[in-house]
């Protein structure tokens, strides 16, 4: 049975992107089946990694009920790491889904329905705790957290773990949080060793070891993370 991630953080630019599309791209290089599930309105992650649409249905339409999210999936262009791609209209879910009932287990009940077929399910999440982040919580096993490191690392951060505790009282007992992970890590500033010890002293033994240096070359480090996360689980 696959493990289902999401990766979570309401602020912009944390690196929630990024840490998904190459995790899941590493953890398939490394033999795993893996889903990247794209539930950001405004993700630029098709353009970004030069994936082109190539199924007729989107998440919004998989969201919205119009269809099953399996046929919203399609190859990336790596082997054994699949994509289901959102797009603007996921912002109309939201409204439309307002005063539905389980509007926020709709993805869940998607999942559960092919997690077998895959080793990892990641999903992308939208910078704000709304339903669509919601549905991302209420699917996910797991929530890993993408800090950027500089001076607002702990923004938003309160409301965002309590999210996550009213979540697991509520709606997902089994969730819990897999690791904070450090972003944007740039050595050469003397801020940074500062910002880490914080971190560390805040979260303890929940920062993941693996630090995201802020590079352009980022194939190495998510390597180290597919393989600490795969030894933790
Ligand atoms: N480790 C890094 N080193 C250098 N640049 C990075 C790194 N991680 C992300 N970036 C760049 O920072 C910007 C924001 O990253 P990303 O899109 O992954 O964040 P996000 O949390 O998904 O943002 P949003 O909340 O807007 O969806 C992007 O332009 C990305 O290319
Ligand atoms: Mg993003």
């Amino acid at each position: 049975m696959g493990k289902t991630i999401a990766i979570v953080n309401q602020k912009g630019g944390a690196g929630k992107t990024t840490t998904a599309t190459n995790l899941a791209k590493t953890l398939a290089v490394n033999n795993n089946k893996v889903l990247l599930v794209d539930l950001d309105p405004l993700s630029s992650l098709a353009t970004r990694y030069h994936i082109e649409s190539q199924s007729l249905y989107s998440l919004a339409d998989c969201m919205e009920g119009r269809t099953s999210l399996g046929q919203c999936i399609q190859p990336s262009g790596t082997e054994g790491f699949a994509i289901a791609l959102g797009n603007h209209n996921l912002i109309g879910f939201e409204i439309i889904a307002m005063h539905q009932e389980n509007r926020e287990s709709i993805l869940a009940l998607q999942i559960d329905d092919l997690k077998t077929r895959y080793d990892y399910v990641l999903i992308d999440t939208p910078s704000s705790l709304g339903l669509l982040t919601m549905n991302a919580l209420v699917a996910a096993d797991e929530v890993l957290i993408p800090i950027k490191c500089d001076y607002t690392i702990f923004d938003g951060m309160a409301e965002l773990l309590r999210t996550i505790d009213d979540v697991s009282y509520c709606l997902n007992a089994k969730l819990k949080i897999m690791g904070f992970l450090v972003t944007h890590v740039n050595p050469q500033l003397r801020s940074t060793a500062v910002n880490l010890k914080e971190i560390r002293t805040c979260y303890g033994e929940s920062v993941l070891h693996t630090l995201i240096p802020d590079s352009d070359d980022l194939e190495d480090s998510f390597h180290e993370l597919a393989t600490e996360l795969e030894v933790r689980s």
